[in-house]
């Protein structure tokens, strides 16, 4: 009955990969079959893995059809968040996605699941996308930040009021079927490197949310952008692949 986390698989058994640059490190070679090995070792079919978005390099959900095979082929209850990666899920036809997989795949969008952890204490796991003003940033040259584009900034202020809305519902969502206890998830960091908190982390501590776990940040220069360990009695953790090489992190 354990709960595992994980993120940026970025499947491509079918799609061809556009960002091929990101993804020259040696750790993702073969990265599909050491992810499938790890959790052959890890994952009981009793237990819950949540994939924290950019499933799959596919464009549509044809794209994506061996990709999602894989997942569901691989041990454990799969609870998938969305990624900004994830062209093949329209946010608003979350519903479709969870018709058409039939509980083989359940997937995390103005929803909650529930989750039992092995004492009985019951959890609602709660989520969305989440999103985070990622630059262009100028730097001068001693790499020290001197601006960023104001413009893009502007932007993504309505991105996160939308997805704050979204995260809001699933809490709601939750607390109305009388949970109290809440694990949170996010595709995107919940701070980008300007901020020391944001409207998710304060949605967090309303809610009172145990844990925060976040992914999107790979390739070892931006592992460390965002919160990490205890921040205001929650913990945050980066659970994107390569960071863990793989190995899916024990939430609970
Ligand atoms: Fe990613
Ligand atoms: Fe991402």
């Amino acid at each position: 009955m354990s709960l595992y986390a994980i993120g940026d698989l970025h499947l491509h058994f079918q799609a061809q990969i556009k960002a091929r640059g990101q993804l020259t490190d040696p750790v993702w070679r073969n990265h599909e079959q050491v992810f499938t090995r790890n959790c052959a070792g890890l994952i009981h079919d009793d237990d819950t893995l949540v994939l924290v978005g950019d499933h799959s390099w596919g464009r549509n959900l044809q794209e994506c059809e061996e990709d999602m095979k894989y997942i569901m082929r691989l041990p454990g209850r799969k609870i998938l968040l969305r990624g900004n990666h994830d062209m093949f899920w329209d946010a608003k036809k979350t519903d479709t996605l969870n018709q058409y997989f039939g509980g083989k795949l359940l997937f995390l969008q103005n929803n909650y699941y529930p989750y039992t952890d092995e004492n009985g204490k019951a959890y609602a796991l709660v989520g969305t996308k989440g999103f985070t003003f990622e630059g262009p940033f100028y730097l001068d040259r001693r790499h020290r930040i001197t601006g960023w584009d104001e413009e893009a900034e502007e932007h993504a202020k309505k991105i996160v009021e939308r997805e704050a809305e979204r995260l809001r519902l699933s809490f709601e969502k939750a607390r109305n079927d009388g949970y109290t206890s809440f694990i949170m998830f996010l595709h995107y960091p919940p701070t980008n490197i300007l901020e020391r908190d944001s409207v998710f982390t304060r949605m967090a501590e309303e809610y009172g949310a145990e844990k925060v776990i976040y992914a999107h940040c790979h390739g070892e220069s931006r592992f460390h952008d965002s919160i990490e360990g205890r921040y205001h009695r929650i913990d945050y953790s980066l659970v994107s692949g390569d960071y863990l090489r793989w190995k899916p992190m024990k939430v609970l």
